[in-house]
């Protein structure tokens, strides 16, 4: 009831002599634009073909700095004081400054002051064993941030949102990967097939392993390349988890490889090949998987927390 519309000045700066007029906060548009052009206005830009590495890099680098100011900066002006000083050349040209043109710079060195959440908001897997010798493998899902978004009351907790987790489009198979099979379409009161793997490894009844792993279908893939690594080359579980691991979903019919860009791999990437499989570099880090090896022989336990995501051993 209170809305009113505002009529508000368009922002404006100047690329190779043309002036450029944009949309103002709130939002973003405009000014972010502007800065980035700005940036790249000092790199004579049209000296490198348009695709080459170069001057896609110079492209990179500049929204990179833009997006970073974007964040620490931007909103409502009539809540936060967005600083004129974006607009201008010589912020442009402090932004530019520490653009390294044989290297991305890493985003995260560009805004030490930004505090990054230090737990992800995806699927994790914990291990846990007691003095007593209880162990619990979890895998903790709600699907997407905040689920179903439906807290049980009194309980505190959230609902998942799993039904992605559903063959949702019937008699549906196809190459990308999607799977419209019947044993996992979608019926009243029938839960979704999920891909996880809480695992407890057990010798002589006695546990050795707890493992387990978040990243969807992948998640299978990566405990048995875990449970491999450990219980078939006997690796310490250390070398275990931080081997490159591999994913193969049936469909679609593509080797994920971790490694598969390391030089140190390139000639099973080739053998792969000329077997028939179509390898693929992983776009993502495969999983997270954190795990407890425990010796039988004295009874010592090793906690590994994966470093491909965040993670900690309570002890290791
Ligand atoms: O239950 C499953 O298989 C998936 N919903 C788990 C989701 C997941 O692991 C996302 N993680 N990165």
């Amino acid at each position: 009831a209170g809305y009113q519309a505002k009529e508000r000045e368009p922002v404006s700066g100047s690329y190779r002599g043309y002036q450029i007029l944009g949309a103002p906060p709130p939002s973003s548009g405009g000014t972010c634009v502007i800065e980035a052009l700005h940036i790249l206005q000092g790199f004579n830009l049209r000296q490198y073909d348009r695709n080459s590495p170069r001057a896609c890099h110079l492209i990179i680098e500049a929204l990179r700095r833009t997006f970073c100011d974007r964040a620490r900066w931007l909103g409502d002006p009539d809540f936060v004081e967005v600083p004129a000083t974006l607009l201008g050349e010589a912020h442009a040209l402090q932004r530019a400054a520490d653009i390294d043109v044989k290297h991305a710079t890493p985003s995260e060195q560009l805004a030490p002051e930004i505090k990054l959440a230090g737990e992800g908001d995806s699927t994790t897997h914990f291990s846990v064993i007691d003095a007593a010798g209880m162990a619990v493998a979890n895998t903790y899902t709600l699907e997407h941030s905040y689920g179903s978004r439906v807290v049980v009351r009194g309980a505190g907790f959230l609902l998942n949102n799993e039904m992605t987790d559903f063959n949702w489009k019937p008699g549906h198979t196809d190459r990308g990967g999607h799977i419209g099979t019947p044993a996992n379409t979608i019926a009243p009161g029938k839960r979704m097939l999920s891909s996880q793997s809480p695992t407890i490894v057990l010798d002589d009844g006695r546990p050795v392993l707890i493992t387990g792993s978040p990243g969807g279908r992948t998640i299978i893939s990566t405990v048995v390349c875990l449970l491999v690594n450990t219980l078939e080359y006997e690796l310490p579980l250390r070398e275990a988890t931080d081997a490159p691991r591999l994913h193969h979903g049936w469909l679609p019919d593509v080797v994920l490889f971790e490694g598969a860009t390391e030089p140190a791999s390139a000639e099973l990437v080739k053998a792969l090949t000329e077997l028939g499989h179509h390898v693929q570099a992983k776009p993502h880090r495969q999983g997270s998987a954190n795990s407890i090896w425990i010796d039988v022989a004295n009874g010592k336990r090793t906690g590994v927390a994966d470093c491909r995501r965040e993670g900690k051993a309570a002890r290791e």
